[in-house]
């Protein structure tokens, strides 16, 4: 038995630990949810939304290839308030949500999670406090409810939004589960860009069927997930052979990649340039011209394309080379109905018998600021993120996903404060013999291309250095970058270092960082980070 001084002993020693704790996780502690099944079912009477939706993550059949149907999960809505276009369905297969809403908007979502297992949604690219940001921690069981209350603060743009349980992030993306979240703001209209009928939005996603017509995601081999999925059919808005008439005029094009691994190298038929008119935060200062443009998964980018100079009965393709993260091209190999060197269309829009109607786009779209890199706290010393592939697993400075709060001393930031964040792909630990920049297996085990996203912010890219070799791919893949806008998700090549500033304003919180190959995120390669006030 213990006596009395002991146990008091023991007591301190407890107390001292568990403050140490608290202090290593930051000051946070009170406001974090004693489990991750902390549920939120009830709406606040002092929440006045001009949006109010409701959102429901369930199984269907869905009718995508001629025969049997197939078995997809879905998200599925409904308007309580806040008129009729605040949610639709993409054309395809109809089974791909999207919310309309402005900036400055309040929008409740009343999420219930159908599935038989648990679930939460998160919105990708939104400025939005801890506890609305769809953590893992906050996933809800069958049946249960989550609601969402938050102010549209973001820019204009093209944001999306997915589930992110722990470790079945990829599956449920995969099955279906994804939608768009398209914001308009005062400075995008003054723009004139196209809008209503002339506003498609794209989103490109691989899949594989088997010969019952139901979709084939990965089995348990870890080298597998290391790979990420690669799919030898890419749908368009959940549709096989995506096409659409479309007016002699002009129209905006949101291209998404919301697949959970595959990279496109995107062009358009007849040699015909994109004009980039935004990235995923929004409007560019000014269009640019891409020959290429090179879509990572998660990555969104806006063109301007004006078919008014076109007879009627032309066509317009959306073509791609699909790569793997290894950087492997797949597509030739195993697209057999490859009708050009850049494989089957995606996507083809068919010019209609419409007088013609030319657009007109201004030079000026948007004001971003400029990024001063001086302006942020360890402008002399970046943070660095080292992402390496190690036992079976990526890793963020050799770490994997630990408990769902678990943050590390030097994972925490200042709130108000600017930082450059380094992302290092295999660089800095060294890809090991022949490993580095070459795509191949070294020491510290394959070097890929990774999508990095950050949660809660919108970074700025400030540089790219390759170190040593350059992939023979990688080369092609940098034509198509579009480095010049509000991003939230960065593509980092083999042995390359890519430079990111951000601020943390507002909310103070747990948020996470992770490569967003959505094989990789639920083995592990996800960080926490907290934002300290
Ligand atoms: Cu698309 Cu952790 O997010
Ligand atoms: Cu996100
Ligand atoms: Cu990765």
């Amino acid at each position: 038995m213990m006596n009395i001084r002991q146990n008091r002993r023991e007591f301190l020693r407890r107390l001292i630990a568990s403050s140490l704790l608290v202090a290593s996780r930051g000051s946070f502690a009170a406001d974090m949810p004693m489990s991750h099944g902390m549920v939120r079912p009830q709406a606040s009477p002092d929440f006045d939304p001009d949006i109010d939706l409701e959102l429901e993550s369930m199984p269907e059949m869905l009718q995508m290839l001629p025969g049997e149907p197939t078995r997809v999960w879905r998200y599925r809505g409904r308007v309580l308030k806040g008129g009729e276009e605040a949610l639709g369905y993409l054309d395809g297969s109809g089974h791909l949500p999207v919310i309309r809403a402005r900036r400055g908007q309040r929008l409740r979502i009343r999420y219930t999670n159908r599935l038989m297992e648990p679930s939460i949604v998160h919105w990708h690219g939104l400025h939005i406090e801890q506890r609305m940001d769809g953590h893992p921690m906050y996933a809800i069981g069958n049946g249960e409810s989550f609601v969402y209350e938050f102010v549209l603060n973001n820019r204009a743009g093209t944001y999306w939004f997915h589930p992110h349980p722990h470790e079945r992030t990829a599956f449920q993306v995969y099955m279906g589960l994804t939608g768009l979240l398209l914001l308009s703001d005062e400075e995008e209209m003054a723009a004139g860009l196209p809008s209503g009928e002339q506003d498609l939005a794209l989103v490109l996603q691989d899949r594989s069927f088997d010969p019952d017509n139901q979709l084939r995601h990965l089995g348990r081999m870890r080298h597998d997930w290391m790979m990420g999925f690669a799919g030898d059919t890419v749908l368009v808005n959940g549709a096989v052979d995506y096409s659409k008439r479309l007016g002699r005029r002009a129209y905006r094009l949101r291209l998404f990649n919301g697949s959970n691994a595959s990279l496109y190298r995107l062009r358009l038929s007849g040699g015909r340039p994109f004009t980039v008119i935004a990235t995923d935060g929004g409007l560019l200062e000014r269009p640019l011209q891409r020959d290429s443009l090179t879509l990572a998964v998660a990555e969104r980018v806006e063109v301007w394309l004006d078919l008014s100079g076109l007879e009627p009965g032309e066509e317009v393709q959306l073509l791609a080379e699909t790569y793997t993260p290894s950087l492997d091209n797949i597509s030739p190999q195993q697209n057999g109905a490859a009708l050009t060197q850049w494989g089957r269309p995606l996507a083809r829009f068919i010019v209609d018998q419409s007088p013609a109607v030319p657009g007109s786009l201004p030079a000026r779209l948007s004001m971003h600021g400029v990024v001063d890199r001086n302006e942020a706290v360890n402008a002399a010393s970046p943070r660095q993120v080292v992402m390496s592939m190690m036992m079976g697993s990526g890793r963020l400075n050799g770490r994997v996903y630990g408990a769902m709060d678990e943050v590390a001393a030097d994972e925490v930031v200042k709130l108000g404060t600017s930082e450059i964040w380094e992302f290092a792909n295999g660089a800095a630990m060294g890809g090991g013999p022949g490993g580095r920049g070459r795509g191949g297996m070294g020491m510290m085990g394959m070097q890929m291309a990774h999508p990095m996203h950050v949660h809660n912010v919108q970074f700025r890219i400030l540089d790219r250095i390759q170190e040593g070799g350059e992939h023979p791919v990688s080369a092609m893949l940098r034509e198509g970058f579009v480095d010049e806008g509000l991003k939230d998700v960065v593509l980092v090549l083999p042995g390359e270092r890519v430079r990111v500033m951000m601020s943390f304003t507002d909310h103070a919180g747990i948020y996470l960082y992770h490569c967003h190959i959505l094989e990789h995120e639920d083995s592990g390669m996800m960080r926490n980070f907290l934002i300290q006030a």
